[in-house]
């Protein structure tokens, strides 16, 4: 998309000022001032910023969310509160949708996307991106847990499950490394162990880490830059991230 067009949209100003915003030096693009309207970038790969500040691509929304407990990764019910009931009235036009799931009483990363590309992406188990969960305990696991894990255990009604990391963080928390999303999947596979999970939390999405300062509840865009990230590592690009063996 041409630059002057992407400054359009995505500010919300006509094309004439758009390129007069351009002309002026104060668009950068991959932080390179860049004043050629006629200058093309790619929707989902490169950074367009205004007066430094990143801008999101038009064309979809992708929004972060610390999903709270007691709504359910829907778009719309009858009978239960749903996650898209918590987005601000601002993004009330987009027609986004809770890219995979996470139980009712589950809380923390959900994105929620007008982009189903994206949305498929990331949740194709071919893919194997990695979701990362912190659960909490009502009793220890038992021993050799772990090695269960990292072995691919196949659950009570015959399901196998990709090999998987379980780190244990104390007693009665562990953290849980998936590269799949099954209904129940964590619960499910710690129960194999002997765990009965009392809270259940996902902090990351590939390399997507929930910002521990976001409440419960709270709804943010999704940064170009973590859009770059996160479709640099669903193509492949190393999806670790610092901090977690
Ligand atoms: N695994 C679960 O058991 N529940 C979730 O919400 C997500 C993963």
């Amino acid at each position: 998309m041409r630059l002057d067009r992407f400054i359009s949209m995505s500010v919300g100003v006509p094309r004439k000022m758009a390129g007069a915003i351009v002309r002026s030096g104060r668009v950068q693009v991959q932080g390179e001032i860049e004043r050629n309207c006629k200058r093309q970038v790619a929707l989902s790969g490169e950074v367009v910023a205004l007066d430094g500040e990143p801008l999101r691509a038009p064309g979809h929304t992708t929004l972060v969310m610390n999903k709270p407990k007691g709504c359910i990764s829907a778009t719309q019910s009858r009978e239960h509160e749903t996650v898209i009931d918590h987005v601000p009235a601002k993004w009330a036009h987009a027609k986004l949708a809770p890219v995979g799931r996470l139980d009712k009483d589950t809380t923390g990363l959900l994105l929620l996307t007008t982009d189903g590309g994206l949305s498929h992406r990331i949740t194709h188990p071919k893919r194997k991106v990695e979701k990362a969960y912190i659960a909490g305990l009502k009793a220890p696991l038992e021993p050799g847990a772990a090695a269960v894990f990292e072995a691919g255990m196949t659950l009570a009604d015959g399901t196998p499950c990709r090999p998987a990391r379980l780190e244990i963080l104390t007693d009665t928390t562990v953290r849980v490394v998936l590269t799949e999303g099954r209904f129940h999947q964590v619960k499910r596979m710690l129960g194999r162990v002997g765990g009965h999970v009392v809270t259940l939390h996902r902090e990351r999405i590939g390399p997507l880490v929930l910002d521990p300062s976001q409440a419960p509840g709270e709804v943010q865009p999704l940064m170009p830059a973590q859009l770059v990230t996160l479709i640099d590592a669903l193509q492949g690009v190393g999806e670790q991230t610092p901090g977690e063996k």
